[in-house]
């Protein structure tokens, strides 16, 4: 469609609510529009309200297709509505967060979760979803690590590519099919000391090599919208960030999409001390090229004035309208504003059998088996006299905070989930953060009088996510206590954990029998929970973010560079060496790491050739055998080491993985495919190359426990 003449009979205010977002509340009462944050109080006066480009937080197809129909009869110009909200991980099927998405290791499961989510969410009338969040993670105190897939720009961009896939498809026009927002451009997952909303500092060497590429990389997916994170980067909010905005993401990668803001983050500009008011806000957020307005209002308020004094050029408004209007075009929305808004197809579509049977299999992918001393997991049906104790015995908050239309009451609680399975008797134990002395005592007298003991603890869904951050990552003392006085039975106990962080873990990871992390699973969590405890299942997750053993180790992972006085060996003695005086350097935990219920034993590790040439490649072998008496799928892991380079390079980086399942005793040879491309970074000099030298890699089960190679590279 040719939109010159639609842009051409706009007014001013007009395109300026074209670029601004209301929230849906302003349109109906409505509960979906509670949406996390700050109470915004700003005016909706009726000339933006009529004119205004999108909604935020309103679905229901009926509620949905009201407000646009009432709209496309005031309004002027005609232009339907987009319909946006937080689509993260199911619409009302809710899936396992996506960190925990991420330990399944599997992108196909991500882009089914996505595509899974669409089907719902555009039926329920949506055409946005603010999703993926691509932020790479490396500090548990920061709550929003549960939307983040974790501190691998390898795996980040896997998903963040099967995350638009899923959403998208290969048109967004197509049914059931909704455009993609990749966030928070760029690094808001540096947050310093963890504290939401705070200051990041990157450098240019570490934004390029491991926070840019996830983002890059759904924008080769063709991601239609980017948003800008809340945070200050290098001393510039990224919301009035020119380099990140325009030289990045426009000049460099070539995005012709829309940038939003973040909610109300064009008007924190001024709370940043980067805008004296808002109309010094709206200038520099609009000079830097952010096409949308989320909720606050500063465009629709100073746009006008800006334009007067010729701070903003009339070009850029109309650049930035015609990107809008391309979206609703593509969306289909001029030919039907409702697209996939249905209220009969919500019926049969929303937490369908199918979405349920999808988030039970997919929970029981997403956890993570870490402790399993003498194979105290599965639980025999045999098994006599068990008692599950803990908050979450019984508890239907599985679900984290970016829930959309999900609902407490369709969630299955682990007690449900395991009474299909088991004989047992439930005590509660005490809540997430307090307990009474008799609910305890109460607990304990029938962990006591019992043989096996499931624990179910884990942190409140508020804990993590948005505004989310914690000082200390422990479990909450209660629980702990609970936790020590049920160990020192010396019965076996089963931890599971429902939480939103890696946590540290102290007491509960030395004296658990066995512990699976199953952080919040979803709509079918209790069953998935089952599945795995009495080994319907096996576990196969393998953490994406380490669990550090302490907090004083924060921020710790995987793919540091090396210091100039490595400490190497966990028991070195040595002082002068980088380490603590007091704790180990390495994680409770290390990146990639998962138990299941066998074990693999790798031999015959072979290179083809040790030297690496720009047109050939190396063939890694490797023995994979299953030395258990169960059934199980190994995450068999690739990194490579540079071992120097014109900069210091990483000491681990991901470049390949494979997944091989195998019945007792069968083996099996993996292989990976060495090439130069797995070499590149961005050299100081030389843009992003391979440079001559020597290389290690390393394959096995986790980040630690590696078998290891070198080789050449010669151009
Ligand atoms: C603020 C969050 O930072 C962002 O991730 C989200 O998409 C918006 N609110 C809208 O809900």
């Amino acid at each position: 469609m040719d939109f010159s003449k639609l842009i051409n009979t706009m007014t001013l205010p007009e395109k300026l609510a074209q670029m601004s977002q209301l929230l849906g509340d302003s349109y109906v009462p409505d509960d979906n529009a509670k949406l996390m944050g700050l109470s915004y109080g700003f005016d909706v006066n009726e000339e933006l309200k009529w004119n205004i480009g999108s909604i935020l937080g309103l679905h229901g197809a009926e509620k949905v297709k009201l407000v646009q129909k009432e709209y496309l009869k005031k309004s002027k110009h005609k232009i339907p509505l987009m319909f946006m909200q937080d689509v993260v991980h199911g619409f009302r099927t809710i899936f396992p967060s996506p960190l925990a998405l991420a330990c399944s290791w599997d992108p196909d499961i991500i882009e089914e979760v996505a595509s899974i989510s669409a089907k719902e969410a555009s039926v329920s009338g949506l055409h946005v979803t603010f999703s993926p969040m691509v932020d790479l993670v490396r500090d548990p105190r920061w709550g929003r690590v549960i939307e983040a897939t974790g501190e691998d720009p390898y795996l980040n961009c896997l998903y963040a590519k099967a995350f638009v896939k899923g959403y998208q498809g290969d048109n967004i026009k197509d049914e059931f099919k909704i455009a993609a927002c990749v966030k928070h451009f760029a690094g808001y997952g540096a947050s310093e000391a963890g504290r939401d909303y705070n200051t990041t500092e990157i450098s240019k060497y570490s934004l390029e090599e491991y926070y840019l590429p996830a983002y890059h990389a759904a924008i080769e997916q063709g991601c239609k919208m980017v948003m800008t994170g809340f945070n200050s980067l290098n001393g510039v909010p990224c919301t009035g960030n020119k380099e990140l905005l325009k030289h990045i993401l426009r000049d460099k990668w070539g995005f012709n999409g829309i940038v939003i803001s973040d909610c109300t983050s064009i008007h924190e500009l001024v709370m940043h001390g980067f805008a004296e008011d808002a109309a010094e806000a709206c200038l520099k957020a609009i000079n830097a090229g952010v096409d949308i307005e989320m909720v606050s209002t500063t465009y629709f308020e100073n746009g006008l004035k800006n334009i007067r004094e010729d701070k903003i050029k009339l070009e850029q408004i109309d650049e930035a309208v015609l990107r809008i209007l391309r979206l609703k075009e593509e969306l289909g929305l001029f030919e039907n504003p409702y697209k996939n808004g249905d209220e009969q197809k919500e019926k049969e579509i929303l937490l369908c059998k199918e979405h349920r049977e999808a988030s039970r299999r997919i929970a029981v992918r997403s956890i993570v088996l870490l402790k399993n001393t003498e194979n105290v997991l599965p639980i025999s049906r045999r098994q006599k006299n068990i008692v599950l104790i803990g908050p979450y015995a019984e508890s239907k908050e599985l679900i984290d905070i970016w829930i959309c239309d999900g609902k407490e009451e369709d969630v299955v609680h682990i007690s449900q989930g395991l009474r299909q399975k088991l004989d047992f008797t439930v005590s509660r134990g005490c809540g997430i953060h307090e307990g009474t002395k008799e609910e305890m005592q109460k607990a304990l007298k029938m962990a006591e009088s019992s043989d096996f003991i499931i624990l179910a603890l884990g942190e409140h869904s508020n804990m993590s996510s948005e505004a989310g951050s914690r000082g200390y990552i422990t479990l909450p003392e209660v629980q702990i206590a609970l936790a020590n006085k049920i160990f020192a039975l010396g019965k076996p106990v089963v931890v599971v954990l429902i939480n939103g962080r890696p946590l540290e873990l102290g007491e509960i990871a030395e004296k658990a029998d066995a512990i699976l992390e199953a952080w919040f699973p979803g709509t079918e969590g209790g069953n998935a929970i089952a599945d795995i405890l009495v080994g319907d299942e096996y576990p196969s997750g393998r953490i994406t973010m380490s669990f550090p053993v302490t907090i004083g180790q924060v921020p710790i992972y995987y793919n540091a560079l090396p210091t100039g006085r490595p400490k190497g060996d966990d028991n070195n003695p040595e002082r002068f060496v980088s380490r603590y005086r007091d704790i180990h350097n390495g994680p409770l935990y290390p990146f990639g790491y998962g138990l299941t219920y066998t074990d693999f034993d790798y031999s015959n590790f072979k290179l083809s050739s040790e030297i690496l040439t720009p047109n050939s490649s190396i063939t890694a072998k490797v023995n994979i055998k299953n030395i258990g008496k169960k059934f199980g799928t190994e995450t068999v892991q690739m990194y490579i080491r540079d071992i120097a380079g014109s900069m210091s390079r990483p000491v681990l980086e991901l470049k390949g993985y494979k997944k091989v399942d195998l019945a007792p005793r069968e083996e099996t040879q993996v292989e990976f495919n060495i090439t130069e491309d797995m070499l590149k970074f961005n050299t100081l000099d030389n843009g992003f190359t391979a440079e001559n030298g020597k290389f290690k890699i390393f394959i096995g089960k986790n980040a630690i426990d590696l078998q290891v190679g070198e080789f050449e590279y010669i151009k």
